[in-house]
């Protein structure tokens, strides 16, 4: 019988460290602090030197990371922040639960970012910052988009662990959701920045608008990292670099077995940790049904992308607005990539691709 391929393996990633977690874990219960324990502050201390950040802010999931840092700054109602429709949903949520209005750049057909062009092309007297996704795991073009002269604010929910990202933008966001490159054993979030100003605010509003119980300074709310995943995430964090090494190791053999004779695969580029092997072809449907007939995980995102989702359609947007983003929403799909896939297993993906479209062996 063909042995089955998942998309992700996570347990196959943390199945070594099952004792560490579970000595980790009991030691949370001797300890009896489950809320703002020790494992938050060293993570948060451990998160910070990683990442090469002043502050972070360990907080409830990677939306209310977004959410927080938006709170802080006081973007709201007649704001606007550019982003792209081409990233889950969260990011445009974000903006919008705030009363910001959700600007959509249009995105680089071969790096799935943001355009920076097509981003100065939407910038008016209202907008008040630019967010860039990591999508994917590969670094959005931070230095372009700098230089417009916007705030950024880096959705990076997909690239932890990559080293061109954080400390750039005025705050960047991450999830510890655990399909993501750094996971948690269930829903976390972090907020990264070199602001100690905005991240005092973030701190207080993650716990109501308070520093300490009793004065309440700001309507917050109720979104802090739990003390046992931060446990966790500390293994993990030990961890990461490693499994980046792997993570890269494996998008180049996909690219060495010539998976990019049957469609347009990622380039390598330095600082992508590929969360995701995205790569694009017309046939896309075509390449799906032969992988799940073979029994190989695949996926494929954003569609329809946000501009054409139901809850934003107050915005306005209408089909052929943004045509590249359109297109890799129609184009794009994953292949199975986790830190520990094997390449026997890329083997049989890229057979199994290749023979989809007739591509010679
Ligand atoms: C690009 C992006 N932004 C935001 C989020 C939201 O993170 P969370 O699920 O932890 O709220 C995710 C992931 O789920 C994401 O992929």
């Amino acid at each position: 019988m063909t042995q089955q391929i998942p998309l992700i393996d996570v347990k196959a990633q943390y199945a070594p460290f099952i004792p560490q977690i579970k000595a980790a874990i009991d030691e949370v219960l001797e300890n009896g602090q489950f809320v703002f324990g020790p494992n938050v502050t060293a993570f948060e201390e451990e998160a910070a030197r990683y990442l090469g950040v002043r502050e972070t802010i360990g907080v409830g999931n990677g939306t209310d990371a977004i959410v927080l840092v938006l709170n802080a700054l006081e973007i709201a109602a007649g704001d606007e922040v550019i982003c792209p429709a081409f990233t889950f949903y969260a990011t445009a949520e974000a903006i919008a639960r705030v009363g910001a209005t959700p600007v959509f750049a249009d995105i680089d057909p071969h790096t799935l970012n943001l355009d920076p062009e097509r981003v100065a092309e939407r910038v008016t007297s209202r907008t008040k910052a630019i967010m860039p996704v990591h999508l994917f795991g590969r670094p959005a073009p931070l230095a372009e988009l700098a230089e417009l002269g916007l705030p950024l604010i880096e959705d990076a929910a997909q690239a932890f662990g990559s080293p061109e990202i954080a400390g750039v933008g005025i705050a960047s966001t991450f999830s510890f959701y655990p399909t993501k490159n750094l996971f948690g054993l269930g829903d976390g979030g972090l907020v990264a920045t070199n602001d100690e100003g905005l991240a005092e605010r973030i701190r207080m509003l993650r716990f109501h608008g308070s520093k300490a119980k009793r004065v309440f300074e700001y309507i917050g709310t109720n979104s802090r990292l739990d003390e046992i995943q931060a446990a966790a995430l500390r293994i993990f964090l030990r961890e990461l670099d490693g499994w980046t090494v792997l993570r890269r190791e494996a998008a180049e053999r996909y690219r060495e077995l010539g998976l990019g004779d049957a469609c347009e695969v990622p380039a390598d580029e330095p600082g992508h940790v590929y969360h995701l092997f995205v790569s694009r072809s017309p046939q896309r449907d075509e390449i799906r049904a032969a992988l799940t007939e073979a029994q190989i995980g695949s996926g494929d995102y954003y569609l329809p992308p946000l501009h054409l989702q139901p809850a934003l359609r107050y915005l306005g947007y209408s089909e052929g607005d943004l045509p590249e983003t359109e297109r890799a929403a129609k184009e794009n799909f994953s292949v199975p990539l986790w830190a520990g896939i094997i390449g026997e297993q890329q083997e049989r993906v890229v057979a199994t691709v290749r023979a989809a479209l007739g591509v010679p062996a």
